[in-house]
């Protein structure tokens, strides 16, 4: 084992939360030292997640674009779909992203190892390369090690049977794809496979598809996906078998088994934290049941000197989330008082069309017994996006009726992910329905939509009829 190397900050893992909890750590003049078992920085996010899935999606996109332009008198003919091109595409993203951060790690003169890390004490980790083993000393650690997709009990190793890397490989297009778990992976990759030709089947535990948002708010997207997948919601698959010529599933739903058979099955039901296996016993730290890391504000965990951030600290499971608790966890360790304290953490589901959502949803706002006022504005009625064949859609946005404050948003609707954004802005600075109403939306913009529910709300709404006043 060679000599021991001391930083005074070495994070393990080095995904969106990691790499950018090393970068904020040398800006403020720490000596870093980033640890990842992958030959490639970006974690799942770039690797095998949302950089990857998003550019699938882009192509699913284009197609369904081409698709839908016969309601606009153009008709395309049928397009020729080159897999090889496509992971091509896929792959060059991900080698331009990921070749970017190996130049940020080096003009930030950070020590990057590739390499396994485990904890031995709260000073230090012993890393296993494949070169053999070394000891790295830290004055602070950061914990980055992210997460991976659940399993299902009992289910057969076999190349037809997906998680969500294995679709993202997209190594053969299969006629029938049995989608478990409708949620934002299940989604997003039924997406893709739809465009390519796959017949999709969705089986969701739960009563509704993307269970977190509300589900007037899934609805647009809902109405659309039936008519073109099968969905089943409180439904669950009890047996899945590999046999020769097809994978065979058993699915109970509306209190009866039914027996089929499918190409390929995407097992989408969750990811679990990577806190196992990494010494965490050796620095005291006791999980939750799940296998989170507990932490503080500061992102600190019970090890005085030990931080975690990202997937591995629990819910939700985004890399906006890890990235920002990467950045206060390396300014605590450079000294600063910096606490993660975001009042919104956004979330998208980027199908189409999307759904987004920030703080509270309406059955967050129930459940907590929290007053609010409401505005809806269907898509319908919007002139932007009637004309852009986005009418599928809806903006909702709830006030709290003790503060006037915005405290939730959510939109369905074309680019409702990139939309959403006003609504975490209002909500960080404050804004009430009259400070949004009177902030002058562009027209025709599909922004102009988040204006209307909240001038609904004010009341001042003239592009629909004015919600009548409780008597
Ligand atoms: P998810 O939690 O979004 O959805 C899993 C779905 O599976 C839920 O609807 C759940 O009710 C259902 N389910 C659970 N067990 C089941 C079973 N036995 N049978 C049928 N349905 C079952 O998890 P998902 O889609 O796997 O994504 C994992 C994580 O990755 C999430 O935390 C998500 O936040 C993150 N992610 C985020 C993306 C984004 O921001 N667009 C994209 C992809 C992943």
């Amino acid at each position: 084992m060679s000599e021991s190397k001391k930083f005074d900050l070495v994070v393990l893992g080095g995904g969106p939360g990691g790499y950018t909890a090393a970068f904020r750590g040398a800006d403020l003049g720490l000596s870093v030292c980033l640890i990842e078992k992958g030959n490639r920085l970006g974690g799942v996010c770039l690797n095998v997640g949302c950089i990857p899935s998003k550019t699938l999606l882009h192509g699913a996109l284009v197609i369904e674009e081409a698709q839908e332009a016969a309601d606009f008198g153009i008709t395309f003919n049928k397009p020729e779909i080159d897999l090889e091109a496509m992971r091509a595409k896929k792959e060059s993203v991900i080698k331009k992203l990921t070749d970017g951060l190996d130049g940020l790690v080096k003009a930030r003169k950070i020590t990057r190892i590739t390499g396994n890390g485990v904890f031995q004490d709260q000073e230090s980790l012993k890393v296993t390369t494949a070169e053999g083993d070394s000891v790295i000393g830290f004055k602070n650690a950061i914990i980055a090690t992210g997460s991976r997709p659940f399993a299902l009990p009992g289910q057969p190793e076999d190349s037809r049977i997906w998680d969500s890397s294995d679709a993202l490989r997209l190594d053969f297009i299969p006629g029938r794809l049995l989608i478990i778990g409708g949620g934002v992976i299940g989604l997003e990759m039924a997406q893709v496979y739809s465009a390519l030709g796959s017949e999709i089947t969705i089986v969701e535990m739960l009563d509704q598809l993307i269970p977190p948002a509300d589900k007037d708010m899934v609805q647009p997207l809902f109405q659309k996906l039936k008519k073109i997948y099968t969905i089943m919601t409180n439904a669950k698959v009890t047996k899945i078998t590999a046999e020769e010529n097809a994978v065979k599933v058993v699915i109970e739903h509306k209190e009866k088994e039914e027996t089929s058979e499918y190409d390929a099955v995407l097992i989408a039901v969750g990811r679990k934290p990577n806190s196992e296996e990494i010494g965490l016993d050796k620095l005291g730290i006791t999980t939750s049941s799940r296998g989170y890391i507990e932490v503080d504000e500061q992102q600190r965990t019970s090890a005085a000197t030990v931080f975690a951030i990202g997937d591995v600290v629990g819910d939700p499971m985004l890399a906006h989330k890890a990235t920002h608790q990467g950045k206060v966890a390396a300014e605590v360790c450079a000294g600063h008082n910096s606490a993660f304290s975001a009042l919104a953490i956004p979330a998208v589901a980027y199908t189409n069309p999307e759904v987004a959502w920030m703080g509270f949803t309406e059955k967050e706002a129930k459940e907590k017994g929290i007053e609010y006022d409401k505005g809806k504005f269907s898509w319908g009625a919007s002139g932007r996006a009637l004309s852009s064949g986005a009418a599928i859609g809806a903006s909702k946005v709830l006030f709290s009726k003790e503060t006037g404050r915005i405290i939730g948003a959510a939109i369905c609707g074309l680019n409702g992910g990139e939309l959403i954004h006003e609504a975490v802005v209002a909500l960080e600075l404050g804004a009430d329905a009259e400070d949004i109403s009177k902030t002058i939306h562009a027209h025709p913009t599909l922004s102009e939509t988040f204006a209307f529910a909240c001038e609904m709300v004010d009341g001042s709404i003239t592009d629909a009829l004015p919600p009548k006043k409780k008597k």
